[in-house]
């Protein structure tokens, strides 16, 4: 990877993925770094979240790291969420979201599942209208050409990653014709890949055994809105949102970006956990290639740092050395060395 396009965002964007960037640049050197604009400051300024100058620059790079946007919970005229919009406009139709235990207070050892997520159609599909007076309507969207191409890449990660099974999870018994050819989808995909096992929950089974047997999840897939919601449970089990990582996959395109949002409540105060956003680093030098020892190296700081107790305050616990955002972000450079 040569060049990276960086999309701070809003809130916290601004805090996290500056701190990213240093970690990237402690372990390639040479990194030419392409700033871009996204959001909903940049809706304010200019009238547009995901202005056309971003989606170009990012395809130029094929690499991405995107902070966070802030978007209000109501209509906004002209406003659409500019992560959204990126996934769609970019074609990123996978969403890559890995839980791993890590070495937290408290923490259990043995949770190390990913779930794959379809990320451009589904609920958000973006077709929600008025049809009436006191009736709104959202269209859930499920094509076959999505669902392959994210059940693909779902066992594609799973041969790459040794893992052995993979789960769908889906709401087929409700929404047959949907979610139904959802599953077929998955199924059809895994044919060519005779070592996984694959098998499938309701989306609420799913959320309950989540809960209280994350170590029996390997890999899931699942549609957009029920992998948003799923990837925020199993987050839990790895420490919270503020170390949980992802990465959008498209075609010769890859966007990593922190699973939190803006986080308004701690913007501008230091308190934020970059970490989430340095694992979304790490998860894209992984993923484009020839970085793979890069990424083992910031994983490895990672680890190291918060055994050794240096916490900030979302995962903190009685005798941590509580940092800021700062002090994270230099004491996991100081292990990278
Ligand atoms: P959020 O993820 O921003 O925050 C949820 C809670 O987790 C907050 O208490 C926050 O302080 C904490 N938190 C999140 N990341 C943290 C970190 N790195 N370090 C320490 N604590 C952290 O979700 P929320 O509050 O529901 O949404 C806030 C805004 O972000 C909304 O405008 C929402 O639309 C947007 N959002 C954007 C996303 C994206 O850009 N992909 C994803 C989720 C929300
Ligand atoms: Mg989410």
């Amino acid at each position: 990877m040569r060049a990276l396009c960086v999309i701070e965002g809003d809130g916290i964007g601004q805090e996290v993925v500056p701190a990213a960037v240093q970690v990237l640049r402690a372990v390639l050197p040479g990194l030419e770094v392409v700033p871009a604009e996204a959001g909903w400051g940049c809706f304010t300024r200019r009238g547009v979240s995901a202005p056309e100058e971003t989606l170009a620059r990012v395809r130029a790079c094929g690499a991405a790291l995107f902070g966070a946007v802030a978007s209000p919970s109501h209509a906004v005229a002209g406003y659409r969420s500019a992560i959204v919009t990126m996934r769609q406009a970019l074609g990123l139709f996978a969403n890559i979201r890995p839980t791993r235990s890590l070495p937290l207070p408290g923490a259990r050892s043995d949770v190390n599942l990913l779930i794959v997520r379809e990320n451009t159609e589904g609920l958000y599909s973006g077709r929600e209208r008025w049809v009436g007076e006191g009736e709104a309507v959202a269209e859930r969207v499920i094509t076959r050409e999505a669902s392959l191409r994210v059940a693909r890449a779902a066992f594609e990660l799973a041969r790459r990653e040794g893992r052995q099974r993979v789960t769908i999870v889906h709401k087929a018994n409700v929404l047959p014709l949907t979610d139904g050819l959802f599953c077929q989808s998955v199924r059809s995909v895994a044919e060519a890949y005779p070592e996984i096992a694959v098998d499938d929950l309701l989306v609420d089974t799913a959320a309950m055994r989540l809960a209280c047997t994350p170590e029996r999840f390997d890999v899931l897939v699942t549609t957009n809105l029920f992998g948003d919601i799923l990837s925020d449970v199993a987050a839990v089990w790895g420490g919270g949102l503020g170390v949980a990582p992802s990465l959008n996959l498209g075609a010769g395109i890859a966007v990593a970006e922190p699973v939190h949002g803006a986080a308004p409540d701690i913007a501008g105060r230091g308190h934020a956990n970059p970490v989430a956003a340095i694992l979304s680093a790490a998860l894209l030098l992984r993923h484009v290639g020839h970085e793979a020892s890069a990424a083992t190296a910031i994983e490895e700081a990672v680890h190291a740092v918060l055994a050794a107790g240096i916490h900030t305050r979302d995962i903190a616990a009685p005798g941590s050395r509580v940092v800021d955002t700062d002090g994270m972000t230099r004491a996991i450079l100081a292990h990278i060395g």
